[in-house]
């Protein structure tokens, strides 16, 4: 275990599908990526109300206006947002969580949400529909693990994200009821009485599973925001589980990550480890003129 990794969080994730650990990151870290944050989305339109497009009672629902400021990997900014998905904390969670020495990352994007942008509310959802083709299984080492972190104080007004812990959900009818009919007014309102919140300061991480029923809630706050990080991991070799197809993106600057990223944490992108097979004469100077700065004396020694 690690000084931020708790066998106790290890444990909560794995019976209750999610766990919250506030202060996660720290202060100097905070600080980096928040100045990254403001780099990436610089056109910040907070607003002193909020929106709230709800009829009394109603239950929000997930709409395109939620994610006007979300982005993908790599980003044009300095290494600290572009390497916190793959901090080595989270990659050393993954691992234990997924029970596994070689975790990837499919999905990491940096999210920013502001007070008045749009109504955050959401009704509760899990997130396997656009992280597998099939459906969750019990065992959760075959899924995945999900992190969401704040950069920012989330307070309740600040839309933090609501989770129910599996135990709750299962009395309430669990995914099979969320795959039956997930605009169950009834089933929403039922789940609302169980959810937990992931609020806390800046550096607070929030763990979950792809089965756990959760939902976005709305920025109440006068001109409040919210910067946030996701960053998937799923056991390498797990072919049911996928989101982001790495090359798909190859418009976009991974110098940015290949000039400072360490093996390790390329090795989530699905980059070769040094002394891989893969890594010849040939190909360490062909990835050479790809990425001129790629530091990668590592790979030459152990070919
Ligand atoms: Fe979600």
């Amino acid at each position: 275990m690690t000084e931020r990794i708790k066998e106790e969080h290890i444990e909560l994730w794995r019976k209750e599908g999610a766990v919250v650990v506030p202060e996660f990151f720290k202060r100097k870290e905070i600080d980096a990526v928040v100045e990254d944050f403001q780099i990436i989305f610089p056109d910040r339109q907070t607003a002193v109300r909020p929106i709230d497009n709800k009829e009394k009672g109603d239950v929000g629902k997930t709409t395109l206006e939620q994610f006007k400021n979300f982005e993908n990997i790599p980003f044009e900014c300095s290494s600290s947002l572009n390497l916190i998905s793959v901090h080595p904390d989270l990659i050393e969670f993954a691992r234990q969580a997924l029970k596994t020495e070689e975790v990837r990352l499919y999905q990491a994007q940096a999210w920013a949400k502001f007070t008045g942008e749009a109504d955050f509310d959401q009704a509760f959802h899990c997130d396997f529909g656009n992280h597998t083709l099939t459906v969750p299984s019990r065992d959760e080492c075959l899924n995945s693990i999900t992190f969401i972190i704040f950069f920012s104080e989330v307070t309740e007004a600040h839309g933090p994200t609501h989770y129910v812990n599996r135990t709750d959900s299962d009395n309430c009818g669990g995914v099979k009821r969320f795959l039956k009919k997930r605009e169950d007014h009834e089933y929403q309102k039922e789940l609302m009485k169980f959810e937990r919140s992931a609020a806390g300061p800046a550096g607070t991480l929030l763990a979950y599973g792809i089965d756990v029923l959760h939902r976005g809630t709305n920025l109440t706050e006068p001109n409040g925001y919210r910067y946030a990080m996701t960053s998937c991991f799923k056991k390498a070799g797990n072919d049911a589980i996928g989101y982001t197809a790495w090359p798909w993106h190859f418009n976009k600057p991974w110098h940015k990550v290949f000039e400072h990223a360490t093996p390790e944490q390329l090795n989530c992108f699905g980059v070769p480890l040094p002394g891989d097979p893969f890594w010849t004469e040939e190909t360490i100077s062909l990835a050479k003129l790809r990425y001129p700065k790629w530091e990668m004396s590592e790979y030459i020694m152990k070919q």
